[in-house]
């Protein structure tokens, strides 16, 4: 997918709108900083596969206790705050929380950066450009920190993970107030507090996981679909990647927690949920008590009655027969797989730390269009991995043909300080690699266009999330297959899930016309 498909599919407006040192056995709210490791106070390793096998087996508490404490609740009354969300839908769905835990405190929410007393920063360490973006946010906010010397300014999310950046941000950014891990979302009331009352910069990142902290409140974003959290971190070390450094060791949360939150949503009148991980196939595999795995849970929420049920990012390693069986089943489980490839090229795959090949990946595409015939895959590929030979590029190419898949994330590879792949010497120039994206992506563009095509004239069920951002006669949501349709059609259908004739393939989007008298498809 390039920048411009991109920004395509995000042309619709919303509908509507660990380390720990003591007071382990100390209820959450009643924790001090103290009772917390501080800044990197441990040692910041980079990631290690044979650390990784024993992180796995540290244990993990769930907490249940979370609140806010008395003094500081109503902190936030009179005041504002604007988050920045930068990234993945982790991220956004961690956005979520911090706006819910702020409105909790009294904080009401704003657009514009001018009206805030707090400004928050989610950040993106994914590659470098999105770091490039934070900073250059960090440096476009000076101005206004100093016309508002009590404006609190944070930095939080997956950057504020990486000692590099902290260390950055310490040195040449005295303007922010504040800055907190992956980990320590839940200790914002508590955060803000002592930014509030205190002179100095106030940073407190974990640079272990924490536990996992069930009942945090959330304001969500619309009231159509969200995102339920199953599992957290990453433990698969691939060699390009930060994540595992950044979210730490995967943890799953308790099938009952899962279920109750899909249940809940279902019942507000939700209409799509979407299960996010890291590597969600996973999940459970932390479980000493049972075993229940990502097909367990699958089958289990596919009797809950809530329309639509997706799930990301899968891996393919972990992707089971188990899961295979309970997907082919259907009903709320829509037929739509996301599985992340990378490369075509077995030996590409090896460097990468992937722990499978070319070979096995197409038996499992097999396996999963035999059992679900009408399944869309789309993937996630990586060009440009050191010293990528043309013809590993070409295996690449050949692969997408091979599986069709329908559309793909394409990515220059970009070095992270701290992963193994960052330490090779690389022999392929930046216009090489360019190059060899924009052929990956006129491929990806051509299949995407090929199977839009097979939709014209087709009657497609449409989840109808609001006016498209270009036009606000035209709406617009997303098919079973996850395909972007703008249509004309009645506002009142907003929210709700109706058929729509195709008039018109693009090559990211449908355009069609709603069919008179929808009632609405669950
Ligand atoms: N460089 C480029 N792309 C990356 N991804 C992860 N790490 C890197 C990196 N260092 C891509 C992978 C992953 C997606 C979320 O981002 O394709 O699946
Ligand atoms: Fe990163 Fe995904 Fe690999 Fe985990 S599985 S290391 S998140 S690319």
């Amino acid at each position: 997918m390039n920048e411009q498909q991109r920004k395509e599919m995000s042309q619709i407006i919303p509908g509507d709108a660990a380390d720990r040192k003591s007071g382990q056995d100390k209820p959450l709210k009643e924790k001090t900083s103290d009772d917390f490791a501080k800044y990197f106070e441990t040692t910041y390793e980079p990631p290690n596969i044979n650390k990784a096998r024993k992180r796995g087996r540290d244990k993990i508490n769930v907490h249940y206790d979370f609140g806010i404490p008395e003094d500081i609740a109503n902190i936030g009354e009179g005041k504002k705050f604007l988050i920045r969300t930068y990234g993945c839908q982790m991220n956004e769905h961690d956005t979520e929380v911090m706006a819910g835990i702020l409105t909790e405190m009294g904080y009401e929410s704003t657009a514009d950066k001018n009206e805030a007393d707090i400004i928050l920063l989610n950040t993106c360490a994914i590659r470098e450009n999105a770091e490039n973006k934070v900073f250059g946010e960090i440096g476009h906010l000076k101005p206004l920190k100093l016309e508002k010397p009590d404006l609190i300014l944070g930095v939080c999310g997956c950057m504020s993970q990486e000692e590099s950046v902290v260390n950055r941000i310490m040195q040449k950014h005295q303007h922010v107030d504040l800055i907190f891990g992956t980990h320590n979302i839940h200790r914002l009331p508590q955060l803000i507090k002592e930014s509030m009352f205190s002179k100095a910069k106030v940073v407190e990142v974990w640079s272990k996981e924490g536990d996992i902290i069930e009942n945090l409140p959330k304001v969500r974003h619309g009231k159509i679909k969200a995102w339920v959290n199953i599992m957290y971190g990453c433990d698969k070390f691939c060699t390009y990647c930060i994540v595992p450094m950044t979210r730490g060791k995967e943890r799953s949360r308790k099938p009952d927690d899962i279920i109750q939150e899909v249940r809940h949503l279902a019942a507000q009148g939700y209409k799509e949920v979407t299960l996010l991980g890291q590597n969600v196939n996973a999940y459970g595999k932390d479980f000493e008590d049972v075993a229940y795995g990502l097909g367990d849970l699958m089958d289990d929420i596919r009797k809950i009655d809530i329309p639509r049920v997706r799930f990301t990012t899968s891996h393919p390693r972990d992707f089971d027969e188990r899961l295979i069986e309970v997907l082919a089943k259907g009903d709320n489980l829509l037929d739509h797989i996301h599985l992340p490839v990378q490369s075509g090229s077995s030996e590409i795959l090896r460097k990468m730390n992937r722990k499978y090949t070319r070979e096995s990946y197409l038996e499992l595409v097999a396996k999963i269009r035999e059992a679900m015939p009408n399944t869309t895959l789309t993937t996630d590929i990586i060009v440009g991995f050191p010293n990528e030979t043309e013809e590993q590029f070409e295996e690449t190419m050949s692969l997408v043909e091979e599986v069709g898949f329908e559309a793909a994330y394409t990515f220059i590879y970009s070095p992270r300080d701290g992963t193994p792949a960052a330490r090779k010497k690389d022999d392929v120039p930046e216009e090489v690699k360019k190059q060899r994206l924009y052929r990956l992506n006129d491929l990806v563009n051509k299949q995407s266009a090929e199977s839009m095509k097979t939709y014209e004239d087709a009657v497609v069920k449409v989840l109808v999330e609001g006016e498209s951002k270009n036009n606000p006669d035209v709406l617009a949501g997303y098919t079973e297959r996850n395909k972007l349709v703008n249509f004309k059609g009645s506002k009142s259908s907003i929210g709700q899930i109706v058929e729509v004739k195709i008039t018109e393939a693009k090559t990211w989007s449908l355009n069609g016309i709603m069919v008179e008298n929808t009632v609405e498809v669950n």
